[in-house]
């Protein structure tokens, strides 16, 4: 059957794209491995309810804590959903907000515990510092993220995806799994807006898919911009694209904003952050102890994930020993020091990309 997409539909029409509008979609299964692995949390059966929006009406909006929150969005009915609900879009389409929104939905109908969230955009970080993705059962109010919290966390290296591109693979798929593991039966993952196809994004994008096989992937379009991607993705019928037009009240932020956004993240982690002398030979060292001065390193535990980051501020070469401004109190439970690419000044917080 060929699938085509229809022209500038309904939102109905466009969640159940190729069948009739008031008609369910099937929802596609997770391949049997993550089958396997995720038996624990997947209930049998579930996900094959429907997705449909249940109006046509034209956006009309409702607020809700300084939100917008168009009718559209609360027209979807979420029901009987499972795995990972992925939310992709170009910068400032408002794809945060809106896998916030779908968070605080699901969560109301699953229950605490049950939906998770993976941030994964280093570069506008939500629930950690940039440079990292973070899995979280719980959105701290307001969209800071939390110091100390149940969470887990992923080193990319740098606040781009740009070169990065195994990290943000292995992070994303490692934290889902760390998610589901936990009793997670859902997860909303929030991407970044690295869309550009001539920078390699499809590649990336696409990784992403075929890695965490989204049982439904919300896309935020305002133009043509994902159109590279999501042709062959309905061709494919890998999974089931639902179209979210970008809500009017979305605010763009500049580059200089966004830098001024990692700034404050940066600042308001290593707050309180103290000077850790650490005998290297130790310890494992990725991908080699090429340690220069301000340079981000990570703490990992021995699962690989993030217990903390580090500013170099000394190295001794003959001692083998490099001391890391951070706010780790101990290396109670660090395996492996991971060295990024990005320099960090430790006192203005300030990046510059090695
Ligand atoms: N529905 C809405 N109502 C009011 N403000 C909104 C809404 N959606 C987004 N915004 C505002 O627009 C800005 C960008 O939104 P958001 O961070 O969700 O976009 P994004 O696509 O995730 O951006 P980025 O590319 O940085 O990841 C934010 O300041 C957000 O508060
Ligand atoms: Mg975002």
């Amino acid at each position: 059957m060929k699938l085509t997409p229809p022209p500038t539909p309904s939102l109905s029409q466009k969640i159940g794209a190729g069948r009739g509008a008031a008609d369910p979609i099937r929802l596609s299964p997770l391949s049997q491995n993550w089958e396997r692995s995720l038996s624990r949390s997947l209930a049998s059966g579930e996900g094959e309810r429907a997705i449909h929006a249940v109006t046509e009406r034209s956006p009309p909006m409702s607020s809700q804590n300084h939100l917008t929150i168009p009718m559209d969005w609360e027209s979807l009915d979420l029901s009987g959903l499972h795995g990972v609900l992925m939310v992709i879009g170009a910068m400032d389409s408002g794809k945060s907000t809106f896998a916030r929104y779908l968070f605080g939905r699901l969560q109301r109908q699953e229950g605490s515990g049950r939906v998770a969230f993976l941030d994964g955009d280093p570069g506008q970080a939500s629930l950690g510092p940039p440079a990292t993705l973070t899995v979280s059962m719980m959105l701290p109010e307001g969209g800071a993220f939390p110091a100390g919290d149940d969470v887990c966390r992923y080193f990319i290296g740098s606040n781009s995806p740009r070169g990065h591109f195994l990290p943000m693979l292995v992070g994303a798929a490692r934290l889902a799994q760390a998610a589901f593991d936990k009793g997670a039966r859902l997860l909303v993952h929030d991407t970044s807006g690295f869309i550009d196809p001539a920078a390699g994004a499809l590649a990336l994008k696409r990784g992403e898919i075929e890695l965490l096989q989204p049982t439904l992937l919300f896309t935020l379009q305002r133009q043509q911009e994902l159109e590279p991607l999501l042709l062959p993705l309905r061709r494919s019928q890998r999974t089931r694209l639902v179209v979210i037009q970008p809500a009017p009240a979305v605010q763009a932020r500049g580059l200089a904003a966004r830098r001024g956004h990692r700034q404050e993240s940066f600042s308001r982690y290593f707050r309180e952050s103290l000077r850790l002398e650490v005998d290297w030979s130790r310890l494992a060292v990725w991908p080699s102890p090429r340690f220069s001065l301000n340079r981000l390193v990570a703490f990992e535990d021995r699962l690989g994930f993030t217990l903390g980051l580090g500013i170099v501020v000394g190295i001794d070469r003959p001692r083998t020993s490099v001391t890391l401004q951070t706010p780790l109190a101990s290396l109670e439970g660090v395996s492996a020091l991971r060295v990024g690419d990005l320099a960090l000044d430790p006192q203005t917080f300030l990046e510059a990309k090695i």
